[in-house]
């Protein structure tokens, strides 16, 4: 076995966001401190039961727990990392610009750009605890948009977080109330970074399949 590969929480330059406070962003990144914290915890104690190149009848039990919380803490930890990054500091312009990559894009899989909000901002208003997501497929390029139940349910194997959304009550109850949930959505949209956004999407643009 290599060596133990140790996450590192990650510093984001973000603050004077529109209608997301930073007392908010304060709290928002202590949370994530803490995903990573215990990513790396999983991995060490799961690294232990490996030490011996098996995991033993008797240690199956506590082995199969920390494995089923891996999904969730990995994801916390990535899924904040996307939703930071895809926020701009001072706050943003609002709906991507009409000749953008993500207008086209949005367009193609949904027929137009507006079609495609509705159904972002419908997800995000969704009952429960978790994320909006829309993701690509680097096969052909679509865009879907996704709920993701707490942090690991829902995400798609193999497609590319292109917008992230968190719609976990931390997220916005410094700033506003449970029931408001979609002033919130409203002042994420207007805190986007487009080229972030556009950056992913080119990243994940198709690739020819071998024959
Ligand atoms: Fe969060």
């Amino acid at each position: 076995m290599g060596a133990l590969d140790v996450y590192r929480a990650r510093q984001f330059n973000l603050s004077n966001l529109t209608g997301i406070s930073d007392e908010t962003l304060e709290m928002h990144f202590k949370l994530y401190e803490g995903y990573v914290k215990e990513t790396n915890k999983l991995n060490e104690k799961i690294s232990q039961f490996l030490k011996d190149g098996k995991v033993d009848q008797e240690e199956f039990a506590e082995y199969s727990e920390l494995n089923r919380r891996l999904g969730f803490e990995y994801n916390g930890m990535v899924l904040h990392e996307y939703y930071f990054d895809n926020l701009k500091t001072g706050g943003g312009t609002g709906d991507p610009a009409n000749a953008s990559a993500f207008r086209q894009a949005a367009e193609q899989s949904f027929g137009g750009y507006d079609t495609w909000k509705a159904e972002f901002v419908g997800i995000g208003k969704m009952r429960g605890v978790g994320w909006a997501i829309c993701y690509q497929n680097p096969m052909n390029g679509a865009l879907s948009n996704h709920w993701i139940t707490l942090h690991e349910t829902g995400n798609v194997a193999g497609f590319t977080p292109v917008l992230v959304m968190d719609v976990w009550e931390h997220a916005f109850i410094l700033d506003y109330k449970p029931a408001d949930r979609p002033k919130y959505i409203e002042a994420f949209f207007s805190n986007i970074d487009w080229q972030i956004v556009e950056r992913r999407l080119r990243q994940a643009k198709a690739q020819p399949i071998a024959a």
